[in-house]
């Protein structure tokens, strides 16, 4: 309303000037939608939202009177997002450690992690999986402006069979662990689904292979049966939200995508026919490829099990060799980390991953822009720095599109209008 109004004034009452809260002044602006570079651009903002981007002429003429802020000599680009984290893990807690942190201890944790996520200039995250409903709760905090984050797409709990990766298989039958997300049978895990969206849940993730990390689990084994998993997706999408299934083997990826879910996370063994038929069916790929290092490296020290680091060395490099294959057919690519086994904020490390198997910076820039804005049903709205668009605004001293590394350190962050990082920023 505010936007109407002020462009109204500026229309008839021109000598006024333009009324904007801020202008951010870019050396070069990577427009994400088209795929190219500007150079001096002018972003008008106003109550957190882009509500112009002018160039030097346009911008003189205008007559803004604004705070500026003087971005021209970065590199100036939206906001980043992941399609794959887990707030609140601690990656120094794997395997039995993670069992001396209780679920409000991992809320806790969360809170540090989203301002860590923000910082790096990430500035939307899904969530694919929390103890009960902790990501929710970040997700009300931030909005809430109790603590800062990005913006957070929750999941809730994870949805998986009896034994699967979404279960917690830690201890003996006597204690009684069950993951809050263990449904078994299609009208079970449409509760399950619906349960999720009563607590908040914005998208619905279920494990349809074994994983890594969890116990007793085999990575090429499909979890849930077809009509499980066609169950889920219906419900999910019955009720407006999209579905995203955990699959590293290729049956467990052929029968999610067959079942008509909307992402596939970690694709590892993803087959051609896998490909072709995420090609058909406008699936995208979710592939964390920079994880396997840290695992490889760190994960004994983080207490992983000795039998995820042998499943790791089967998966990692696999993983790698098929996300080459599916950007050489084309295949939607977003940008999904798994942060959370790794420390929150080193998000921007697989950029170069991706870079060196096979996509472009900009193809890389875009998985973490427009594509994933597609998949999170915020096309339009972030990813893109447009009119209308989110003032989720970041930017870097070094072109990211000649060393797509620059990503991994960001000099500048705006979210919703406020300056997080850098020139502007208030000190907190
Ligand atoms: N959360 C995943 C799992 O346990 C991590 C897989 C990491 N490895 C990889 N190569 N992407 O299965």
């Amino acid at each position: 309303m505010k936007t109407a109004l002020s462009l109204l004034l500026a229309f008839i009452l021109p000598s006024a000037g333009w009324a904007t809260d801020t202008v951010i002044r870019a050396g070069t602006l990577i427009d994400t939608k088209a795929g190219t570079t500007l150079s001096d651009r002018y972003i008008l903002i106003e109550d957190g939202t882009i509500t112009d981007v002018l160039s030097e002429e346009e911008y003189t003429r205008r007559a803004v009177s604004a705070t500026m802020i003087d971005l021209s000599d970065m590199t100036v680009l939206p906001g980043l997002s992941d399609a794959h984290v887990h707030l609140t893990s601690d990656a120094t807690l794997h395997g039995y450690r993670r069992l001396t942190r209780s679920t409000p201890r991992a809320a806790i944790t969360g809170v540090r992690n989203a301002k860590r996520t923000l910082e790096a200039g990430f500035t939307t995250v899904r969530n694919v999986g929390a103890p009960d409903f902790t990501d929710v709760a970040l997700r009300d905090a931030i909005t809430d402006g109790d603590i800062i984050g990005p913006q957070v797409i929750p999941a809730g709990r994870a949805i998986g069979i009896t034994g699967g990766h979404c279960d917690n298989n830690l201890l003996p039958y006597e204690y009684g662990a069950v993951g809050g997300g263990v449904a078994d049978g299609p009208w079970e895990v449409r509760g399950k689904v619906r349960e999720n969206k009563k607590y908040g849940a914005e998208v619905i993730k279920f494990c349809g292979t074994g994983g890594v990390l969890s116990k007793g689990t085999t990575i090429g084994a499909q979890q849930f049966t077809l009509e499980e998993m066609e169950a889920i997706v219906d419900e999910a999408h019955q009720l407006g939200m999209k579905a995203t299934v955990h699959a590293h083997g290729e049956r467990g990826i052929n029968s999610a995508i067959r079942a008509g879910v909307d992402s596939v996370e970690h694709a590892s063994l993803i087959s051609d026919e896998g490909i072709r038929l995420a090609l058909e069916n406008g699936t995208v790929l979710s592939m964390d490829i920079y994880v396997s290092d840290y695992i490889l490296s760190e994960g004994e020290a983080a207490g992983i099990l000795p039998a995820s680091l042998e499943k790791e060395r089967q998966v990692g490099k696999a993983q790698r060799e098929r996300f080459q294959a599916a950007v050489r057919a084309g295949v939607p690519i977003a940008f999904g980390s798994d942060a959370g086994v790794y420390k929150h904020g080193l998000n921007g490390r697989q950029f170069a991953y991706m870079v060196q198997w096979g996509q472009t910076p900009m193809q890389a820039i875009q998985s973490a822009t427009v594509i994933n804005a597609e998949l999170f049903n915020l096309d339009g709205r972030i990813g893109v720095i447009a009119p209308g668009a989110d003032a989720d605004i970041i930017a870097v001293d070094q072109n990211p599109l000649q060393n797509v590394r620059a990503l991994e350190d960001v000099d500048f962050v705006m979210a919703d209008g406020a300056v997080i990082v850098g020139r502007g920023s208030k000190p907190n």
